[in-house]
Parts: C-alpha cells; structure tokens; sequence
C-alpha cells in the first residue's frame, strides 16, 4: 500500500447553513472513509472549510473527484500532496480538532492566506489534537456528538 498525504482549502457555499451542511459532511466521512481505509481531519472556520487526507493514492483520487464536484464547497484548493511512511491522524477516519481561540485565529489566517502548506495544516490540526491523541471517537469534543 502506498499512502499519500494531502491537504485543501475551500469555501463553503452556503455560509448561513454552514455547521447544518458540516455535521452532514462529517457523518458521511466518517462512514465512507473507514471502508475504504482513509483518515485526516476536517475543520470549518467562517466560510471555509480545510481538510487533511491520508490514505492509498488511488483511495485518495477517487475520493477527490467526488470531493471537489461537491456543491456545498467551492474554490477548492489542493495543497501539497506527497507519499508518507506512516499516517498522523491512524486513529480517526475522519477528526474534528477542538480549536483553542488562539489556534482558531491561526487557522482563519492560515486559510485566507495562499502560501499555506499541508505541513502547516497538519502541525496546528495535531497541535489542536494533542489532549485527545488515541480516543477513537471520532465525535468527542467536536459538539457533534
Ligand atoms: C469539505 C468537504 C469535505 C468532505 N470530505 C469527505 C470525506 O472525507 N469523505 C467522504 O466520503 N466524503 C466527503 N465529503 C462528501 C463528498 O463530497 C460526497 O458528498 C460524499 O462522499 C457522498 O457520499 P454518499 O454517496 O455516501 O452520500 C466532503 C464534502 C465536503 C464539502
């Protein structure tokens, strides 16, 4: 298996609607990701949403494509994509990190600006992670639960 991690930025397209269309988003993740063998993280910060994948390269395109023709999000932007040793985030098919308020003005600054990288993503998202590192509740903490 040959893992690939990559990192995207997008606008949501219905700022009002936005949490609505995010806890649909994440319930669909967590159910599809995990039989196809996929984990990352996923936030929403006004009007944008970022997003990490880890999983096998053909895994990953195939979810992209339907990704990126989804009409709740727009501009979507893939940041570096790269093969990996090893996942970050092996424990969740899809995460929530808990932002700080500190962590959340990083992040809003992260994604309105261009040169964010998917290293950049992931140190904050992990950062944002630590306290929860090995529960497997992909919900916990999120508000989502
Ligand atoms: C920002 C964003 C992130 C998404 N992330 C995922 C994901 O990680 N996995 C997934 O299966 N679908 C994800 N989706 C949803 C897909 O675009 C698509 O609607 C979904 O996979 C269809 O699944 P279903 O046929 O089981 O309903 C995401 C959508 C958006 C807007």
């Amino acid at each position: 298996m040959r893992l690939e991690r990559l990192a995207y930025v997008s606008r949501s397209t219905d700022p009002e609607d936005q949490l609505l269309a995010f806890s649909d988003i994440l319930a669909q993740s967590v159910r599809n990701n995990r039989a196809v063998e996929v984990t990352g993280a996923l936030s929403f910060t006004p009007g944008r949403y970022a997003q990490i994948l880890e999983g096998e390269g053909h895994a990953l395109d195939t979810l992209l494509r339907r990704i990126s023709v989804d009409p709740r999000h727009c501009d979507m932007r893939v940041l570096d994509r790269g093969p990996i040793e090893e996942r970050l985030f092996p424990d969740w098919s899809m995460i929530v990190p808990e932002f700080s308020p500190e962590g959340r003005t990083r992040l809003e600054d992260m994604v309105a600006h261009d040169e964010v990288s998917t290293a950049q993503l992931v140190d904050l998202f992990l950062e944002m992670l630590q306290p929860r590192r090995g529960k497997r509740d992909p919900l916990a903490g999120s508000g989502l639960a």
